[in-house]
């Protein structure tokens, strides 16, 4: 927990409800949370599942690791405790998403399984889908899309999760994809598939 810093702040409630929003939007918010290594396809998927639900007429937004940290966590690094700060953001900014009725979809390395787990206790039950794109070390690394990997290798730079910075991989996920298996677009349908089954992408009482 960090520290709570301003005092004499009071929470204020609007008239319109969840349920509001949600029959608005004929879906029902929820978190989609993408966990894996650099260049396990994190980013492809969820872009690709993003256009999914947006072609099925579904309101959806990405929240991206490389794009996030550009503003929002411009002043984080990737020590282990700046990697929790940028998650524990990323939480907040993707909670308020879902409160206003949004399918989010992160896409973060997220290494350490206590951050995510606070993310999902921040969430109502069912709300928090953890996906694990799986795809191993050996095949990031032959990919390595932005040739990471080979300067990190190089001692180029440091803490490089994989290589000198741990990935803790989730325990119990609602869906593990073997990303090497499969093309992205078969990916993101079976996560479609997963939200379709538990009724977010209708209206509910949520
Ligand atoms: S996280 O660990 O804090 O969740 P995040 O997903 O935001 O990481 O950012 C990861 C991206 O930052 C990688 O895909 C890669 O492009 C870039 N990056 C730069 N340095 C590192 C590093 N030391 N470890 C991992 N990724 C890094």
């Amino acid at each position: 927990m960090t520290e709570q810093k301003a005092t004499n702040i009071t929470r204020h409630a609007g008239a319109i409800t969840r349920t509001d929003r949600s029959q608005l939007l004929g879906q029902r918010g929820c978190l989609v949370w993408l966990t894996g290594l650099s260049g396990s396809g994190k980013s492809t998927i969820a872009f690709e599942l993003e256009r999914l639900l947006i072609e099925r007429g579904r309101a959806a937004y990405v929240l991206d690791g490389d794009n996030i940290r550009h503003g929002l966590n411009s002043n984080l690094g990737f020590s282990d405790e700046d990697r929790a700060e940028n998650i524990r953001r990323i939480t907040e900014v993707a909670a308020l998403f879902v409160d206003a009725g949004l399918i989010t979809i992160t896409a973060f390395i997220s290494p350490f399984r206590a951050d995510r787990d606070q993310a999902r206790a921040k969430l109502a039950g069912g709300e928090f889908v953890e996906v694990w794109v799986s795809t191993s070390l050996e095949v990031c690394e032959q990919r390595d899309p932005k040739g990471l990997y080979k300067k990190a290798r190089a001692g180029e730079i440091a803490d490089f999760t994989g290589i000198d910075s741990p990935y803790e991989p989730p325990s119990n996920p609602e869906l593990t994809i073997a990303n090497e298996q499969g093309p992205p677009k078969e990916a993101a349908q079976q996560i479609l598939n997963l939200l379709e089954q538990r009724g977010y992408l209708n209206a509910g009482s949520a």
